[in-house]
C-alpha cells in the first residue's frame, strides 16, 4: 500500500514494537511514521550542521520536528532545548527521548523537550536563559529538499505540520535570543530565510546558514 499521511484530527497513536508510532487509520500497526534516532556510529549527515554550530555549547532547537538533527546535536556534546509544537509530533519526540538513554545515556540527559511555540518560549527566555545558538530548520517543500529524514518522515510532517508560514518572525526572534549563531536548514536552491548571513557551509543539496545575533547595540 501506497503511503498516506494522515491528516492532522485522524491520526491514530499506538505502540508497535517498542516504540510509538503515527499512522492513518487504515493502515496496519507498524506502517506509521516514528522518531528513529540514529546510533553513533552512523552520524551521517550530520557533521555540516555540527560545524555550523561552532563552539557553542547550549543550544536551542526550536523546529523539532522528529528531533534527529536534535539527536545529531545531542551526541556531539551540545545541551539541547528541543522545542515542537503540534502534539502529535511532540509525543513522537517524548517517546524517543525515553527510549534515547538505551543508546547513548550521556547525550539523553543532554535534551530536554519542550511542547509548545517556540516564538512563545523565547519571548519569555530571561538573560541568563539565553542559548548559545539556536537551531531552525522550518518545513520546506520537500520535492526538492534534503533532510535528515526519509520521504515518508517528511511527508508526514508537510501534512501535520503545515509549511511554517511564521518562520521568518522565528528566525528574527532567534537572533534576538542567540548569543553567538543562529543557525538554519535550507535547500541548497533556496535564498536564505532572512538577512545578516554571515556565512553559509554547503553539502550537495542543502546549506546550513549562520545568521549574526542581534546584538543589544542592534535593538530596537
Ligand atoms: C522540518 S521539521 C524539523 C525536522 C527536524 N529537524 C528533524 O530532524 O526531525 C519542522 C518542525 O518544526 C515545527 N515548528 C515549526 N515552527 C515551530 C514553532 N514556532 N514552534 C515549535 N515548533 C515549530 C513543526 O511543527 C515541524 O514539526
Amino acid at each position: 500500500m501506497r503511503y498516506r499521511p494522515p491528516a492532522p484530527g485522524e491520526v491514530v497513536l499506538s505502540r508497535h514494537d517498542g516504540h510509538l508510532e503515527a499512522r492513518a487509520p487504515e493502515h496496519p500497526p507498524g506502517r506509521g511514521v516514528w522518531a528513529n534516532w540514529p546510533k553513533p556510529a552512523s552520524r551521517r549527515g550530520g557533521s555540516a550542521l555540527v560545524r555550523a554550530l561552532g563552539d557553542s555549547n547550549s543550544v536551542i532547537d526550536a523546529t523539532g520536528g522528529l528531533g534527529v538533527d536534535a539527536w545529531r546535536m545531542a551526541l556531539a556534546g551540545r545541551s539541547v532545548t528541543v522545542l515542537e509544537r503540534v502534539p502529535v509530533v511532540a509525543a513522537l519526540l517524548a517517546d524517543a527521548l525515553e527510549r534515547a538513554a538505551a543508546i547513548d545515556a550521556a547525550a539523553a540527559a543532554r535534551m530536554r523537550l519542550v511542547e509548545g511555540d517556540s516564538r512563545r518560549f523565547l519571548a519569555s527566555l530571561g538573560e541568563h536563559d539565553r542559548p548559545d545558538a539556536i537551531y531552525l530548520d522550518p518545513m520546506f517543500p520537500p520535492k526538492r529538499r534534503e533532510s535528515a529524514l526519509a520521504p515518508k518522515e517528511m511527508q508526514f510532517l508537510a501534512s501535520i505540520a503545515g509549511d511554517d508560514a511564521d518562520a521568518g518572525e522565528l528566525l528574527e526572534m532567534s537572533r534576538r535570543a542567540a548569543r553567538k549563531r543562529v543557525v538554519v536548514k535550507r535547500p541548497q536552491h533556496a535564498p536564505p530565510l532572512g538577512p545578516d548571513r554571515e556565512f553559509a557551509l554547503e553539502s550537495k543539496l542543502l546549506r546550513f546558514d549562520v545568521h549574526r545575533p542581534i546584538g543589544a547595540g542592534d535593538r530596537s
